[in-house]
C-alpha cells in the first residue's frame, strides 16, 4: 500500500515538475517575444531616424550677397529645386526668368514668388528642353530682350520611362544634358557680356554610375536609373569642358549635387517601386528649400573663381570621379553634342569686345583674387570651341 502511494506521489511530482518546466519555457518565450519585437521595432526606427538625419544633413548658404541688377535664368523653375532657388534669388534682388515648358504653371509660380518677396522682376518664359526649336526660339527671345545674363541655372530634369524628345533623342539625355548644352551655347554671347558669368549645372551623385556609349545613344536596353545616370555624367563632362573652353572669358561653370530632395522628379517612375520611392522620399528626403542651398551658394558666393569647373555639395567643393575630367572624354562629348544640336563644330567666339557689364559678378568677388589655373589656358584657346 505504502509502495503504491509512493509511486503515485512520484508520478504526481514528475507531472508537477514537467508542468513547471513547460510553464517557465512558455513564460520565457512570451517575455522574449514581448521584448524582442519592440526592441527590433525600435532598432529599425532608430536606424531610419539616423539615416534620415544623414540624408537631410544640409549646409545653408551663408553668403548675404545680393543680386540687384543681375539677371538669372532658371530652367524648370516651376517646381522643386528650381522654384525654391528662384525664390531665394528673387529675395536677393535678382531679375529671375523661370524658363519652363508649361507657361501657365510657371506664371503662377512667378506670381507667388513676387507676392512672397516683393520683387516684381520675376518672369515666366516658355522653354521646352526636349525641342531644339523651342530652345532656339527661347534663346532668340532672351537675346532680344535682355542686355546681359549673369547666371544660367541648368536645372530642369526628367527621370522616367523611355521616351524620346521631339528631335528623337532619348529623353533623359536630350532634356537633362543636350537641351542645356544647346541652350548654353546659344546664350554664350549674352553670358560673355558679364564675363565671367556663372553657369550652374544641377547634376546628381548618380553620375558615378553613368556610361556614355556613342553607338547606343538611344539606349536599347533602357533602364530608368541607367539613363538618368548617363545624362548626369554628361552634365559633369559639360561642366568641366565649359570651364576649359570658356573660363574666364565667358563663364565660371559649376556642377551642383543637391542631395536627395523631395520633389516631383520621381513622378514618372512607374509601378510599386515608384510608389514606395515616393513614399520614402516624403519622409526621408530634404525639402526643396534645403536642397537648393548649394545652387544658391554657387550663384551668389564670393571667391568661387578658383573652383570653376568643379563639383559642389553642401556648399563646398567635393572631389569628382577622376574619369569625369578626362580631357579626351570631355572633348568627344562636346564635339558630338555640337553635331547633335546642329551647331557648327568650328564655331568661333570673340568675347572681349562684347564685354559691357562692368557691374557683373566681378563686384561679387573679393578683389585681388586668383584667376585660377584655367584662365591662361582658356585664353590661348579662346577662338575655337573644339580643337
Ligand atoms: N530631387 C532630387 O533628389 C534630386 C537629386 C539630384 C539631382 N536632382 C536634379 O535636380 C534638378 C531639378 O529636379 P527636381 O528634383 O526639382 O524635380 P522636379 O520638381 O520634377 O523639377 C524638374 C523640372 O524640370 C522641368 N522639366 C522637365 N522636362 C522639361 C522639359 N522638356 N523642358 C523644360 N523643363 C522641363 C519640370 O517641368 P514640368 O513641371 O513641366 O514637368 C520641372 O519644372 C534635376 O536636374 C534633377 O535631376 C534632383
Amino acid at each position: 500500500m505504502k509502495k503504491q502511494n509512493f509511486r503515485t506521489d512520484h508520478a504526481h511530482d514528475q507531472k508537477f515538475w514537467s508542468g513547471m518546466q513547460k510553464g517557465v519555457h512558455h513564460a520565457v518565450q512570451n517575455v522574449s517575444l514581448t521584448f524582442a519585437i519592440p526592441a527590433l521595432f525600435s532598432a529599425i526606427l532608430l536606424g531610419l531616424f539616423l539615416w534620415r538625419r544623414y540624408i537631410r544633413w544640409n549646409v545653408q548658404c551663408t553668403s548675404k550677397n545680393r543680386l540687384d541688377g543681375k539677371t538669372v535664368i532658371i530652367t524648370g523653375g516651376n517646381s522643386g529645386l528650381g522654384r525654391a532657388a528662384g525664390y531665394e534669388l528673387a529675395r536677393r534682388g535678382a531679375k529671375v526668368i523661370l524658363a519652363c515648358r508649361h507657361l501657365k504653371k510657371a506664371d503662377a509660380v512667378a506670381r507667388q514668388i513676387i507676392k512672397k518677396t516683393g520683387n516684381e522682376d520675376v518672369h515666366a518664359s516658355e522653354l521646352d528642353l526636349g525641342s531644339l526649336q523651342s530652345i532656339q526660339e527661347f534663346a532668340t527671345h532672351i537675346k532680344e530682350k535682355e542686355r546681359h545674363l549673369n547666371i544660367l541655372i541648368n536645372n530642369a530634369g526628367y527621370m522616367g520611362p523611355k521616351q524620346s524628345t521631339e528631335d528623337g533623342y532619348e529623353r533623359c539625355f536630350g532634356v537633362n544634358y543636350l537641351g542645356h548644352f544647346y541652350l548654353t551655347n546659344l546664350l554664350k554671347d549674352l553670358l560673355a557680356k558679364c564675363a565671367p558669368s556663372r553657369i550652374i549645372n544641377v547634376t546628381s551623385d548618380s553620375y558615378v554610375k553613368g556610361k556614355i556609349e556613342y553607338d547606343d545613344l538611344p539606349m536599347k536596353s533602357y533602364n530608368i536609373y541607367k539613363a538618368y545616370a548617363r545624362s548626369k555624367l554628361a552634365q559633369m563632362h559639360f561642366t568641366v569642358e565649359a570651364h576649359r573652353l570658356w573660363f574666364p572669358d565667358v563663364v565660371m561653370s559649376f556642377a551642383v549635387q543637391p542631395g536627395w530632395v523631395h520633389t516631383d522628379l520621381m513622378r514618372n517612375w512607374p509601378g510599386m517601386s515608384g510608389n514606395l520611392l515616393r513614399m520614402f522620399a516624403e519622409f526621408m528626403f530634404k525639402t526643396p528649400e534645403e536642397g537648393c542651398q548649394t545652387i544658391v551658394h554657387c550663384a551668389v558666393a564670393d571667391s568661387l573663381k578658383e573652383y570653376s569647373g568643379r563639383l559642389f555639395e553642401n556648399c563646398r567643393v567635393i572631389k569628382m570621379k577622376d574619369e569625369v575630367a578626362n580631357m579626351e572624354a570631355c572633348r568627344k562629348l562636346w564635339k558630338e553634342s555640337l553635331q547633335l544640336c546642329g551647331l557648327d563644330p568650328d564655331i568661333h567666339f570673340i568675347v572681349d569686345e562684347h564685354k559691357e557689364c562692368e557691374d557683373g559678378h566681378e563686384t561679387l568677388e573679393h578683389s585681388g583674387e586668383s584667376q585660377g589655373k584655367g584662365s591662361s589656358e582658356a585664353r590661348s584657346r579662346k577662338t575655337k570651341v573644339t580643337s
